[in-house]
């Protein structure tokens, strides 16, 4: 008896504790001005909620606040935004104090110079290095030649075979970035980066803990030694006389007329920024395209058609040229489509470096904005039956030049990546419904929240076509 009496005392002891420190957070950020919304426990807020039930968590609190809300996730006082104009109003104001707001994770491994964590003069010259190795020229001439002889020789033997889709399309976004930015193949170097990078891109969404065994830790060991390896190719390059015309190159060439040139540390962190950023997004969007075109035969039916159209009069070696990219409206269509309804990128984090009004509401400074684009993806008002897959859609409306068409983000940091991006899926695409037909083994699992993923593996049997 005094046993189950001191039981219920501890319960109600517990459950009077945590209703006091919830009460206690709620009251802590009762400032007036701030838009609606629960901040959850102290410390952690409402993360779990938020990583456990993902969009619906999202839907919930819209149902209940509407499209501006506050929140407290992965470790700040958030403000979450679904209304289209204002995320597209945030995008478009960096300068206003609305700077990229990335989890300290994040910054700490990508390194300091990396170009979604600085503003300014800094961010502008990255940004201009960046689009001098990306421009639209440089597409044409050097990095579609690439793309195409790394995707044919990438995509070579799979025929009669159970492949796991979701590892090679990891391998192939991570590998053509490394041909492109500086020409390294498949062999030690490769494989060196491959495991070290892994690491790298699971520890920038843990949680900042330096302690042994944790994600973050191994992240930062494997950061040092990723810098070690681009060091040591940097030394070679600059002892070393013959041009090898890839995007090193252009980083490392002395040119007396450049306003701007980067330090090697800056050189390093632009490196590791466009690797990382192209690898999840490019080889998601892949694999969810394959995913999406199995189940969709009259969309495979009509990309097989227009890829064999191009594939007219050339023989089995020849590569695509710019032309025969630009002729791939259907193939666009299904990586936009695929884009949309994977959601494969759900927002952007802003933070506010000074208090700012918006929508009638106070954003106190320091506080992240998560710019939540998932939303708009579904809305049924820009597109009709958003649940379907249907890359028609895109052929018949200038949907990609909508106002709110926001798959790459917008404002000063819109992708920078975003034509290569799809010419790598475009051309892995080409090669691979031409030359092979394929189906699933198994049902596989796909998470579709906090990134979308197979925790098995998407596994598929490959025969020639
Ligand atoms: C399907 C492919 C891709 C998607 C969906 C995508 C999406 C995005 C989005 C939404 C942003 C905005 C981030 C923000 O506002 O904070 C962004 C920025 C960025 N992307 Fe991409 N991206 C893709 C491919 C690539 C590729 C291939 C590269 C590398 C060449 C790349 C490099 C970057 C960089 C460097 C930024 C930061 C720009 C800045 O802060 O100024 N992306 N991307």
């Amino acid at each position: 008896m005094v046993l189950l009496e001191l039981v219920l005392a501890l319960v109600f002891g517990f459950l009077l504790l945590c209703c006091g420190l919830l009460r206690w957070n709620e009251v802590r950020y009762r400032k007036k001005g701030l838009p609606p919304g629960t901040m959850g426990w102290p410390l952690f807020g409402e993360t779990t909620e938020f990583l456990k039930q993902g969009p619906n968590f999202m839907k919930n609190q819209r149902a209940r606040y509407g499209n501006f809300f506050k929140s407290h996730i992965l470790g700040c006082p958030t403000v979450v935004c679904m209304d289209p104009e204002i995320n597209k109003y945030i995008l478009m104001n960096e300068s206003k104090g609305l700077v990229p707001g990335y989890p300290q994770s994040m910054l700490d491994i990508l390194g300091e110079c990396n170009i979604a964590a600085v503003t300014g003069p800094l961010h502008k010259s990255m940004k201009n290095a960046m689009l001098g190795l990306i421009n639209p020229s440089m597409m044409r001439e050097q990095l579609l030649p690439k793309v195409d002889e790394f995707m044919r020789s990438h995509l070579s033997n799979w025929s009669e075979k159970v492949i796991d889709i979701q590892e090679k399309t990891k391998e192939m976004a991570l590998y053509s970035a490394l041909k492109q930015i500086a020409g390294i193949e498949s062999g030690p170097v490769s494989e060196a980066l491959k495991s070290e990078l892994f690491q790298l891109v699971l520890g920038t969404l843990s949680l900042p803990i330096n302690l042994p065994g944790t994600n973050y830790r191994r992240a930062f060991q494997a950061r040092r030694k990723i810098v070690e390896i681009l060091k040591e190719i940097i030394g070679k390059r600059r002892i070393s006389h013959s041009s090898q015309l890839d995007m090193l190159d252009l980083l490392l060439k002395t040119d007396d007329n450049m306003k701007s040139k980067l330090t090697e540390e800056q050189i390093i962190d632009l490196i590791i920024a466009l690797i990382y950023s192209g690898y999840e997004t490019v080889s998601t969007t892949t694999m969810m395209a394959v995913k999406f075109l199995h189940d969709h035969p009259r969309a495979l039916q009509q990309l097989r058609e227009e890829h064999f159209e191009i594939r007219k009069g050339k023989s089995t070696e020849e590569g695509i040229d710019w032309n025969d990219y630009k002729s791939m409206t259907f193939t666009r269509a299904v990586i936009f489509e695929t884009l949309r309804l994977a959601t494969v990128v759900n927002g952007v984090l802003r933070k506010t470096t000074q208090d700012i009004e918006m929508k009638g509401f106070l954003i106190p400074k320091g506080w992240r904005i998560y710019v939540y684009t998932r939303e708009i993806n579904y809305d049924p008002y820009l597109y009709n039956e958003p649940l379907i897959f249907n890359p028609w859609r895109w052929m018949d409306r200038n949907l990609d030049s909508h106002q709110y068409f926001m798959l790459f983000g917008g404002g000063s940091r819109l992708c920078p990546g975003k034509e290569l991006g799809t010419v790598e899926i475009a051309t892995f695409l080409h090669y691979f419904v031409t030359r092979y037909r394929w189906e699933e083994v198994g049902v596989a699992t796909i998470h579709k929240f906090p990134r979308v993923e197979a925790p098995h593996g998407l596994h598929i049997r490959v025969e020639s076509y």
